[in-house]
């Protein structure tokens, strides 16, 4: 392939390099395009065809159904690592050593607790409030409680910005929904693992010991590592952007959240469980909704199936639908839900509609019927979303700053009134 690109307008033609990266991805690097044709820009409505950055994290093969966090497959992460081990790897771009490991959980630990005002401002929410907003509120208020994290201009001050939110945040999640539940506000124990913690926190009651469920605590570090980052998804792009005016980590985290909570995205986890379940109240007639799914006139989208990038099976919704199958039947739990969702993959599968616009079910499709049978509340969903896809929105902040990147501010194409002239009041 030749290292140039070549563009023609009018009589002139324009010449671009090519970058490639080591996956052997081509991009023509636009850098100069404006300036070599006095003012003329690219436009790409959701950005389908536009790399916004060159990145060491996480590489995903949509035709391919490939997935690897620093080129280690999502299949053996999953099946060999654990969530905290993935999260090192995916921040400090290895697999850490036992003693690196223990260092990075110990730091951790240390700066897990949360200035008690915050409960004052999880207070003034209602019970009704969703928790992704309240999350969202949360994570921006801990600026204001950890001001050094905003200047992490040194490493050791990023260090500390990092452990801090992977201590606190979870404590944030378990406050979260401890709150809509009317439970005390507790702390796990820091003899725990990171996992386990989470599950002490969330599940814990007043009145007697948890027990970890070691199917439990294996389900929800597999779902957390399947979760953790997926390069430049929406969430992870206003991590990235916000991050780039050099607006502190916890408020770029704040505005990751808000975008996650979408149905389009994060949110749609949440929207495939309450999908299933009308499905089931409706007496199981998938039939109805495949037809609404395809109606234009019908803004019904069968949520948990499509993917921007993944036009194949998306690898982590075949973990994840094998991981429901095991910790029902290890949990002993008959869930119709899951035979609904089944029977409706089935049905998709061979319908022209979706067969034709490579619709597969997506990471969202599967994923709640585990968190419902661990008793997580549907709306919780999309919060065990967003601490999953903690380590990933720090790794790419991370490496947005370390690698200097320009603040982020799109060109447009203008397409509004040509000059014209005030006109006062009484005359309109
Ligand atoms: C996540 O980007 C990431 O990596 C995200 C994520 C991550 O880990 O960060 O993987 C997590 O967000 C997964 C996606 C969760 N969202 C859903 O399950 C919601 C349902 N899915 C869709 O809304 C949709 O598939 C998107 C948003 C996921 C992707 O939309 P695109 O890429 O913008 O595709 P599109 O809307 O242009 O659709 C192309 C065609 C359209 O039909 P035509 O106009 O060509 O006739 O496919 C149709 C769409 O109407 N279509 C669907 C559909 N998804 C796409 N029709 C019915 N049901 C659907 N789910």
């Amino acid at each position: 392939m030749s290292e140039i690109a070549k563009l023609q307008i009018g009589e002139n033609s324009y010449e671009f390099p090519l970058t490639k990266g080591t996956e052997n991805e081509v991009a023509i690097d636009i850098k100069t395009l404006r300036g070599a044709t006095n003012g003329v820009i690219t436009i790409d409505r959701g950005f389908k065809n536009t790399g916004s950055c060159e990145s060491e994290i996480t590489f995903l093969d949509g035709e391919k159904g490939v997935l690897r966090y620093r080129g280690y497959s999502i299949e053996e992460l999953a099946e060999k690592a654990d969530f905290l081990e993935v999260a090192y790897a995916l921040i400090f771009g290895n697999l850490p050593t036992q003693e690196q490991l223990n260092k990075f959980h110990a730091d951790i630990k240390s700066k897990s607790v949360v200035d008690d005002d915050i409960k004052k401002i999880l207070d003034a929410f209602p019970k009704t409030a969703h928790p992704m907003g309240v999350l969202s509120s949360l994570t921006s208020a801990l600026t204001a409680f950890n001001p050094s994290s905003v200047n992490v201009d040194s490493e050791e001050d990023m260090y500390n910005s990092i452990v801090k939110i992977l201590g606190k945040f979870p404590v944030l999640v378990s406050w979260t929904m401890r709150k809509k539940q009317g439970l005390p506000l507790n702390y796990g124990s820091t003899s725990l693992g990171y996992v386990e913690n989470i599950l002490k926190m969330m599940f814990e009651q007043p009145n007697e010991s948890y027990e970890i469920s070691p199917i439990i605590k294996d389900a929800l570090d597999k779902l957390l590592i399947l979760h953790a980052d997926h390069e430049q998804n929406c969430s992870t792009s206003t991590v990235r952007i916000v991050g780039s005016s050099h607006a502190g980590l916890f408020a770029s985290l704040s505005a990751g959240i808000s975008a996650l909570w979408g149905p389009l995205h994060g949110g749609a986890n949440q929207a495939v469980l309450e999908m299933l379940e009308a499905i089931k109240a409706d007496g199981g007639d998938t039939k109805k909704y495949m037809a609404k799914a395809k109606d234009k006139n019908d803004p019904f989208r069968l949520m948990g199936f499509g993917h921007r990038v993944y036009k194949n099976f998306d690898p982590r919704a075949r973990i994840i639908k094998k991981a429901a199958d095991e910790v029902l039947n290890d949990l002993g739990i008959e869930d119709p839900i899951l035979d609904i969702a089944k029977g409706l993959e089935q049905e998709a599968l061979s319908d022209p509609y979706f067969v034709d616009r490579k619709l597969y079910p997506n990471v969202d499709f599967y994923s709640g019927i585990i968190y419902r049978a661990m008793g997580i509340p549907v709306e919780m969903f999309t919060v065990m979303f967003a601490l999953g896809r903690l380590p990933g929105w720090i790794a790419q902040w991370k490496e947005m700053r370390l690698n200097k990147e320009p603040i982020g501010r799109p060109r447009q194409v203008y397409t509004g009134e040509n000059l014209r002239s005030f006109v006062e009041i009484e005359n309109r």
